[in-house]
């Protein structure tokens, strides 16, 4: 019946449940199931990306449960609640969140929520807490006040994955979840880097995003991000992300591509809805999603304390220097 091909379909209207059924169940087969494939979810503000984001989370849950999963907390709302909620506790199983020294989460979810705290020293020491089959929140973000931190800490992260990627020195397959993406990869002019030495930092961790985006989908290692926008989002990352959602708002602006045609269809959508788009630039029916618990309702989150980068250590003493001390001492 051809509800692959968009150009057979009446785009602007509602999937029926029959392409609703056939388009989740291609999701579930092509993205969900299938380790490495990146993914970049599209839309204005309360478009609902992030609800989108359970949404997969309970996905891999059900469909592909060896899955590894690490979600970034951006330490908006409580919306972490809903991720402990639909992805551990209503399936019995236990949760990690891994935060640094000095930072306290206190999680009030539901009673017999079963959750293992840990601490790493470093943010690049997250990685080892990738387990098999389950779910690990790292809440590093709402404990780091000074943007530098944030872009170095971000840096020296994405530095860690691909060495260590490369080396098989972490779990696989997993999804690593960040939602606010334009962050990470902001285009030139959009970041919150203010100085030299922040727009350095942040264009080394594109640079590795971007040089490492193949091997990570290769080693079964696969971006799941969202943005408000597609220009935010650095050019030299976007062309990483062959599968796509598209949210209420999303504007594709590249001359090349052809999807840009058709902004038109995705630009007034309510927030239930969305697109998909496979990686030949063809896109599915316009799809429903699910409406999951929003944290509040589950909970509160409070979060304590500010993330101290430790101390670069002192630079040795110079061999001249030493020997002068040592000679000022015989005498
Ligand atoms: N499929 C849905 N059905 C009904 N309501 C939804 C659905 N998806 C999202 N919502 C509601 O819309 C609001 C926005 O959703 P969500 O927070 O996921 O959007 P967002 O795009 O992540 O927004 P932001 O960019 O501000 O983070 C929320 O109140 C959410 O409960
Ligand atoms: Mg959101």
């Amino acid at each position: 019946m051809g509800i692959c091909d968009p150009g057979l379909l009446t785009p602007a209207e509602e999937a029926t449940a029959e392409q609703m059924e056939y388009w989740e169940k291609y999701f579930i087969k092509n993205v969900i199931q299938y380790p490495g494939r990146h993914l970049l979810e599209i839309g204005k503000p309360e478009s609902g990306k992030t609800q989108f984001l359970y949404y997969c989370i309970d996905n891999f849950r059900e469909y592909s449960p060896d899955e590894a999963i690490l979600y970034f907390d951006i330490g908006k709302g409580d919306e972490i609640l809903s991720i402990l909620y639909y992805g551990a506790y209503l399936r019995h199983e236990p949760a990690t969140i891994v935060t640094l020294p000095g930072c306290e989460i206190d999680i009030h979810g539901p009673a017999g929520l079963d959750l293992d705290f840990v601490t790493v020293a470093r943010t690049a020491d997250v990685w080892d807490y990738v387990i098999p089959g389950q779910i690990t929140i790292a809440s590093f973000d709402p404990f780091i006040e000074e943007p530098l931190v944030a872009v170095e800490q971000s840096a020296l992260m994405y530095h860690a994955l691909s060495h260590r990627a490369h080396r098989r020195q972490i779990t696989a397959p997993a999804t690593i979840i960040q939602d606010e993406f334009q962050n990470i990869c902001p285009a030139p002019g959009y970041g919150y880097a203010g100085t030299g030495k922040e727009a350095m930092l942040q264009t080394r961790s594109i640079n590795l995003i971007r040089q490492n985006a193949q091997k990570l989908r290769a080693m079964q290692l696969r971006l799941m991000v969202t943005i408000h926008d597609w220009t935010q989002l650095h050019p030299g990352v976007r062309s990483a992300f062959e599968w796509m959602v598209l949210r209420r708002g999303s504007r594709i602006t590249s001359s090349t591509d052809r999807l840009s045609d058709f902004n038109g269809l995705w630009r007034k959508i309510q927030t239930p809805y969305g697109y998909l788009v496979l990686p030949d630039g063809t896109f599915s029916s316009k799809l429903k999603f699910p409406h999951y618990k929003e944290g509040n309702k589950l909970g509160y989150i409070a979060y304590d304390g500010v993330y101290e980068p430790p101390k670069p250590s002192k630079k040795k003493k110079s061999k001249k220097k030493k020997e002068e001390e040592e000679e000022g001492d015989e005498e």
